[in-house]
């Protein structure tokens, strides 16, 4: 009954994740036993199979903090100059709490002249020298400064801060900070956080603390690497001065480092592979984009710790049709994972994704994690503000390879150079309001949780092997598809009686 997965993928279609659809298995477990613990690379474990992808308008600092404090990892894109990156991945791993504030600093004998003063965040942070290496000794909020009465707001902060000294260490928790603010009873409202070596690098608000109560539990501990913190990694080009950028980014902590291409077998890639291999033997390296067996075996032979799968499958692509070359997400996620597995190398299933059945597929064909751009894109945690489009509250997304991100951070690389035309292979447009990641990735991971299920498979390596075993499945038709989803119903409206 269905094909083999072997059968299947050899007839010579290039199949999407749509195409195709897993016959059940025989579930003997409840769904909370499925384990989605997985690896990113070789030497990186993950608690659940999430990575945010490399582009501007989805990961920077507060993307990376959050899907490594759900167990998964961020990917800082590298569309900025290398300071700015390095900044993000230090900002990212500063302290565990998931929601990133950007504190303001000021001295005793500052004054705030209006509430511009409060641009970036809601607290103003008061140490003696006005910064943060310097001694904390108090904080006044927005709020507390808007209530203070006329003639005093002008007044140097000293008269009026909200004189504390106490703050939450760098690898405080949930729980912890929690415990900070039901000891300092309802007046205190926001908890200053201090770095490794003390100096203040956050501040929690106590209004985010309670709204990460109100979402479904936080996975685990976070994906924490040797050095305490989360763990956060970067992309970088095969350019010689990508190798001043890694250095940045080895220099702010990156766990890991991808190498962001939409092509990922040249010689390019192989000769930086090699180079980093040599320069930073601990540093756990990324490559690719591969979509077929022999450019994952290039890879693989020069030395990556994990592959990224995946040409022109991407929401805001447009590889495939510029360049007629690129892959079938699902065949391509096969069949490099087929050859990878035998070198113990993990696949990453990069875009595509745009549902929890995606991600079901992506990793029962032989994925250890998937890679998202447009599924994480127009949460808060993505870079950029919120619009208003047609009534809807949008953020943009767009391609790396759109002429817009192109234009922004990499003229120097493709549009300065008056030599090399670049050819835009994406596109820009934008996503809706989705809301907090800490909040729907949990939701969508239990969703993942109840497909394993149904497929009998308790956890990852139960679902690769069951790929070799009895697993069937069979090509969907076009009205399969239809039937597979909402069909059929006219809109229903409330209506008022
Ligand atoms: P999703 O479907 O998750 O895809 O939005 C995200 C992935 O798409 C790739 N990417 C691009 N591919 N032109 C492309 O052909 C582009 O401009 C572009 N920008 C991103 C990338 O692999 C990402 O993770």
């Amino acid at each position: 009954d269905g094909f083999k997965p072997e059968n299947l993928f050899r007839q010579g279609y290039s199949y999407t994740y749509d195409d195709v659809i897993f016959l059940p298995g025989y579930i003997g477990f409840p769904v909370d036993k499925v384990d989605l613990s997985t690896k990113l690379t070789r030497n990186i474990s993950l608690s659940i199979p999430c990575v945010s992808s490399p582009m501007d308008t989805v990961t920077e600092s507060s993307m990376a903090r959050a899907m490594a404090a759900l167990g998964g990892i961020g990917i800082i894109h590298s569309n900025c100059p290398p300071d700015e990156q390095a900044a993000h991945v230090r900002a990212a791993k500063a302290h565990r709490f998931p929601i990133l504030s950007n504190p303001i600093f000021r001295s005793p004998s500052d004054r705030i002249s209006s509430l511009d003063d409060f641009a970036t965040s809601p607290c103003i942070l008061v140490t003696q020298s006005g910064d943060s290496k310097s001694k904390l000794i108090g904080y006044i909020s927005q709020f507390q400064w808007m209530e203070l009465p006329d003639g005093s707001k002008e007044a140097p902060l000293a008269d009026y801060m909200v004189s504390s000294v106490d703050f939450v260490g760098w690898d405080s928790d949930l729980s912890q900070i929690v415990e900070y603010f039901d000891a300092k009873g309802p007046k205190v409202d926001f908890a200053p956080v201090a770095g490794r070596s003390g100096e203040i690098v956050d501040v929690v608000a106590r209004a985010d603390v309670e709204t990460l109560r109100g979402y479904p539990r936080l996975l685990g501990g976070g994906s924490v690497g040797p050095d305490g913190e989360l763990m956060v990694g970067a992309a970088i080009g095969t350019r010689e001065s990508d190798k001043v950028r890694l250095e940045h980014l080895v220099k702010a902590g990156a766990n890991v480092v991808v190498l962001d291409s939409s092509q990922g077998n040249s010689i390019y890639q192989i000769e930086m592979i090699k180079y980093i291999k040599r320069t930073y033997p601990e540093l756990d390296l990324i490559g690719g984009n591969v979509v077929t067996m022999s450019q994952a075996d290039n890879l693989i032979k020069a030395g990556v710790d994990g592959l990224r799968v995946g040409m022109g499958s991407g929401s805001i692509c447009t590889t495939q049709e510029v360049c007629a070359v690129g892959r079938g997400q699902a065949t391509a996620v096969y069949k490099v994972s087929s050859i990878a597995s035998q070198s113990k190398v993990p696949v990453i299933a990069d875009g595509g994704i745009s549902n929890s059945g995606h991600i079901v597929k992506a990793l029962t064909l032989g994925a250890s994690t998937v890679m998202m751009g447009s599924f994480l894109a127009g949460s808060s945690e993505s870079p950029g503000a919120y619009m208003v489009q047609d009534g809807r509250r949008v953020k943009k997304y767009r391609g790396m390879g759109s002429l817009e991100a192109m234009t922004k951070g990499s003229d120097a690389r493709y549009l300065g150079d008056t030599t090399k035309l670049k050819i835009a292979q994406g596109v820009v447009g934008a996503v809706a309001d989705k809301g907090s990641v800490l909040k729907f990735v949990p939701y969508t991971v239990q969703a993942v949780k109840q497909g394993l299920q149904d497929l009998g498979a308790a956890s990852l390596q139960d679902a690769h092997d069951l790929l070799k075993s009895t697993l069937r499945l069979e090509v969907r038709t076009g009205a399969a598809q239809v039937e597979g989803g909402v069909h059929g119903l006219v809109s229903y409206e409330k209506k008022p009686f």
